[in-house]
């Protein structure tokens, strides 16, 4: 059927920057738009929404989550606060390796069904694609249960998922070449061969791999024709930023100790990079991404959540458009155009989701401000009204 919505204060296209149109309509037929602006339409069965003191926008996309996993690890919250820092959790067997144990102990049921209560709350805050790692199993037989997982919600979920395998430390008790050796012989050969993930995702740090152990896994998952991400520079330079530019990864994320002359390498080879203002919130991190080198450089800038257990439990997207307005100081229309259009360029999807126009997919969220500077403003209410999958309303409250 198709669907009219009608009356809107703004629709944000993201044509030429934000692409405000004003006091405008949308005509979807087919799950896909076919009209942005005045419509005129004569068809008899049509499903109208009144979008009247509302501002229409793509549907969020989010490029970087952990969605999935075992357990929780709120006593490591409480030890944060009172003083006790991520890395020196991490270093005394808490962190991503606390989560490793009680994923492996989770049976699929049990990460499924948790998954997929998590799918159903992004839902309510406008996300409509979502890209989700493995990255707690850290053996083959528990990365292959983890993204089995996120494949069978990929299969039953209506929003656009896309399964990241990702090489995210090394298990305890084994050796570091060992493990890169398992990853290259055994886990890449068998994550391609069952198709279980489109994009290889390293974790290039000081607390994880070194760029070079990271380049040799990112060429090996190339050869095996994955799409690449990269974890880099979020705890120190380690140069993750210009291996992204170097290895042609389709986005680079965190990027806190990102330099100038890395951001422009990034640039020149169309790297997305990614920056994921919730987590440095969440842990406070003082060290902020150099936001004016990418404006000076007209570098384009994609935003995610990065929802995980340790380091960012925020999965809403409007607050993490709040997050980068408050704590990146980025600008309200770059924030908004990076969870959209650059967050879909991050996935590799700009052709078919991340812009209001003619022949994208109808993937759509309609908010309940009046201009979209509101979208950050009102931090802390629920502004999602509507939120649209290929032309169909998937959560909606009247207001
Ligand atoms: O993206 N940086 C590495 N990995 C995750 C944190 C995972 C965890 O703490 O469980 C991140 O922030
Ligand atoms: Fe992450």
């Amino acid at each position: 059927m198709a669907m009219l919505i009608k009356n809107a204060c703004e629709i944000l296209t993201m044509k030429d920057g934000i692409g405000v149109v004003k006091d405008a309509s949308i005509l979807i037929e087919n799950s896909r738009i076919k009209t942005v602006g005045k419509v005129k339409t004569d068809k008899k069965k049509l499903e109208t929404i009144n979008a009247k003191n509302c501002v229409v926008c793509p549907g969020f996309v989010d490029s970087h989550t952990h969605l999935v996993y075992g357990g929780s690890r709120e006593d490591e919250f409480a030890m944060r606060v009172s003083g006790v820092d991520y890395e020196k959790i991490a270093r005394a067997g808490g962190g991503i390796a606390n989560t490793v144990k009680m994923t492996r102990k989770a049976t699929k049921q049990e990460l499924y069904n948790q998954g997929k209560q998590r799918i159903n709350n992004i839902i309510k805050h406008g996300t409509t694609t979502v890209e989700i790692k493995s990255g707690y199993g850290l053996s083959t037989p528990e990365e292959l249960k983890m993204l089995r997982v996120i494949n069978k919600l990929k299969k039953d979920s209506v929003l656009d998922i896309i399964p990241t395998y990702l090489v995210h430390t090394v298990p305890y008790q084994m050796k570091r070449r060992d493990y890169i050796d398992l990853v290259r012989e055994e886990m890449i050969p068998e994550i391609a061969k069952k198709k279980l993930a489109v994009f290889c995702d390293i974790f290039c740090d000081k607390i994880a791999f070194t760029k070079k152990e990271s380049k040799k896994v990112l060429l090996k998952a190339k050869e095996f024709n994955f799409k690449l991400k990269i974890h880099a520079d979020e705890f120190a330079n380690v140069g993750g930023a210009r291996l992204a530019a170097q290895l042609n990864c389709t986005s680079a994320d965190h990027l806190l100790y990102t330099t100038k002359s890395a951001i422009k390498a990034m640039k020149k080879s169309g790297v997305i990079p990614t920056l994921l203002p919730g987590t440095s919130f969440f842990l406070q991190i003082k060290k902020k991404p150099y936001i004016k080198a990418y404006k000076s450089t007209e570098c384009p800038v994609a935003i995610a959540s990065d929802f995980n257990p340790g380091s960012c439990m925020i999965y809403s997207m409007p607050k993490i458009i709040s997050l980068a307005c408050i704590v990146y100081g980025m600008c309200v229309e770059d924030a908004i155009i990076g969870a959209t259009k650059y967050g879909a360029k991050a996935l590799d999807l700009f052709d078919k989701i991340g812009s209001i126009e003619k022949g994208k997919q109808a993937d759509l969220v309609i908010l309940c401000v009046d201009n979209y500077k509101k979208i950050p403003y009102y931090f802390g209410e629920d502004i999602v009204k509507y939120t649209i999958k290929k032309g169909r309303i998937i959560y909606g409250k009247n207001r």
